[in-house]
């Protein structure tokens, strides 16, 4: 595995490989987990090399977030996505992306300012600032993102598609623990008591999908959004938001089909996000609740 630092070394690496037709990028704050290695092997599933970016991006953070305590262990990382066969890791300075003078803000509107959007104001702009560069920089055939960040990958996908970007934007299915719990770099903060409860957020928006199945169309949404909410708030999560939405739009569900629900909820000062689509069939084995 390669590492480089800059934009300029990146292109010189991928240069020399003109004997790897297609690239697949894997963006990521580090922290590596599962859950990226899942995108990893994704991208070498459909791309003849990975390259991986790693960066703890300071604008998708807002005023009092986590940006000083994100779990950093580059020498971990770097171990392990060697040992996962990435073949480029693009590990760039905050100066090398943001430099003195930058000034270049992407927002996608509409679907920055809901849900995820109205409770962390700066999270989309940051994240879409960082992802049209990073696409720009690596000029990967396609970007891999995780479901887990749903309301993410949508954003991702807009912008992509707004500005042109060539790269194809795949998303792939999220990766859970025994239990449910989805992997997440943030599941380092929980304490043991408090990654004991946390599969319970898994567990309630999987067993939404019976209630909304059986539902009636009119009044579903909101009963079963109350529904939710109110087991998480009984199983001691502070709920932020329970959300049932077009899976495409993010918009309030018009039909039963292609819906997913959506939820961020606080376990201690830890906040975790999750989602399920509501239209498939509801599993054998439900993750216990
Ligand atoms: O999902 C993440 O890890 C980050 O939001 C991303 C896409 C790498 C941008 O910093």
């Amino acid at each position: 595995m390669q590492l480089v630092e800059t934009p300029q070394a990146l292109r010189s690496v991928k240069a020399q490989r003109s004997d790897r037709p297609t690239w697949g990028l894997v963006p990521t704050m580090g922290a590596i987990h599962a859950g990226h290695l899942s995108l990893i092997s994704a991208a070498k599933a459909q791309c003849d090399a990975v390259m991986v970016s790693l960066f703890v991006n300071p604008k998708q953070f807002s005023a009092g977030e986590d940006l000083h305590r994100y779990p950093r262990d580059f020498e971990a990382d770097r171990a392990t996505l060697e040992a996962a066969g990435v073949d480029l890791l693009f590990a760039p300075s905050v100066q090398t992306i943001y430099p003195e003078h930058f000034a270049t803000q992407v927002t996608v509107k509409g679907l920055s300012d809901i849900l995820e959007g109205a409770h962390r104001p700066d999270f989309f702009t940051g994240v879409a600032t960082v992802v049209t560069k990073l696409l720009l920089i690596a000029q990967a055939d396609k970007a891999f993102f995780g479901e887990k960040d749903y309301q993410q990958l949508l954003v991702i996908r807009r912008l992509a598609q707004d500005l042109n970007i060539p790269s194809e934007i795949i998303g792939c299915p999220t990766l859970r623990q025994a239990g449910g719990l989805a992997y997440s770099s943030r599941n380092q903060y929980l304490s043991p008591a408090a990654l004991a409860q946390a599969p319970r957020l898994a567990a309630t928006l999987q067993a939404a999908l019976p209630r909304w199945q059986d539902g009636e169309a009119a009044g579903a949404v909101e009963a079963v959004e109350a529904w939710a909410e109110q087991q998480l708030s009984t199983a001691g999560f502070r709920v932020d938001y329970v959300a049932i939405r077009d899976a495409e739009t993010l918009a309030a569900p018009l039909t039963q089909s292609a819906v997913r629900i959506l939820a961020a909820a606080w376990l201690e000062d830890t906040r975790l996000i999750d989602n399920w689509a509501l239209d498939e069939p509801v599993p054998d084995e439900p993750v216990p609740a």
